[in-house]
């Protein structure tokens, strides 16, 4: 009875990720803090602010631009020798309408600035834009994984598919602690992440 206790913890434990808890305790910090709000939209500098932030105790290049080159399925990001000049590039695109604030998280996305982490940060930096710009976030508990995927492997060709899919869940609840948190869970579900659930941590 005692050993099948035992057997069952070491089942759990080694499922668990230590990584997860850490980084989304963070995420949870950085909307609690206020550190989120005092960033300036649209900005790399920005971006490379929240990935230092969720990942300073788990990655020794958080918030550091990657010296490598990296793909994912059949799609190359940005090359490093690029890198630096697509960044820039990118600071300067307009965001003034959710199309344009879409096409930016597009960009941003092909130039994948981080050897890992960009999907989770890059989503808590398209909410800012969003947010400052025309008062909407996305509640990404709406956004299915699977769809969510299709639309951005299909983007770096057509981003009709993800500004249909995002669009359909913006709400304009932006200070929703609840959808944040949420949003957070999903987020990090699409990265193969759901251990933990953000209302239970801290
Ligand atoms: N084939 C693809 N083409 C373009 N973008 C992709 C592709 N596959 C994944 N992505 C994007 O890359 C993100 C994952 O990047 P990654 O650096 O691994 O972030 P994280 O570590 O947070 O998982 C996904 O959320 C998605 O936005
Ligand atoms: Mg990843």
């Amino acid at each position: 009875m005692s050993a099948n206790t035992g057997e069952l913890i070491t089942i759990q434990m080694s499922q668990i990720n230590p990584k997860e808890r850490i980084s989304k305790i963070k995420a949870i910090k950085m909307f609690e803090t206020g550190f989120l709000n005092k960033l300036e939209a649209g900005k790399f500098e920005t971006l490379s602010k929240i990935h230092k932030y969720l990942f300073e105790d788990i990655f020794p290049f958080a918030g550091e631009i990657r010296s490598e080159n990296i793909a994912k399925g059949n799609f190359r990001f940005t090359p490093v020798m690029y890198l630096k000049a697509s960044l820039e590039h990118i600071d300067s695109m307009p965001q003034s309408n959710f199309d344009e604030i879409i096409e930016k998280y597009v960009e941003m996305n092909i130039a994948h600035p981080f050897r890992e982490g960009n999907g989770r940060s890059t989503r808590i930096w398209l909410d800012l834009i969003l947010k400052k710009e025309i008062g909407k976030v996305i509640d990404w508990n709406k956004v299915d994984k699977e769809d969510y995927f299709l639309a951005m492997e299909r983007s770096p060709v057509k981003t009709v598919e993800i500004k249909e899919l995002l669009k359909k869940a913006l709400t304009s609840d932006t200070n929703n602690r609840e959808i944040y948190m949420k949003g957070i869970d999903a987020s990090y579900h699409y990265e193969g992440y759901n251990i933990f659930k953000s209302s239970d941590l801290k």
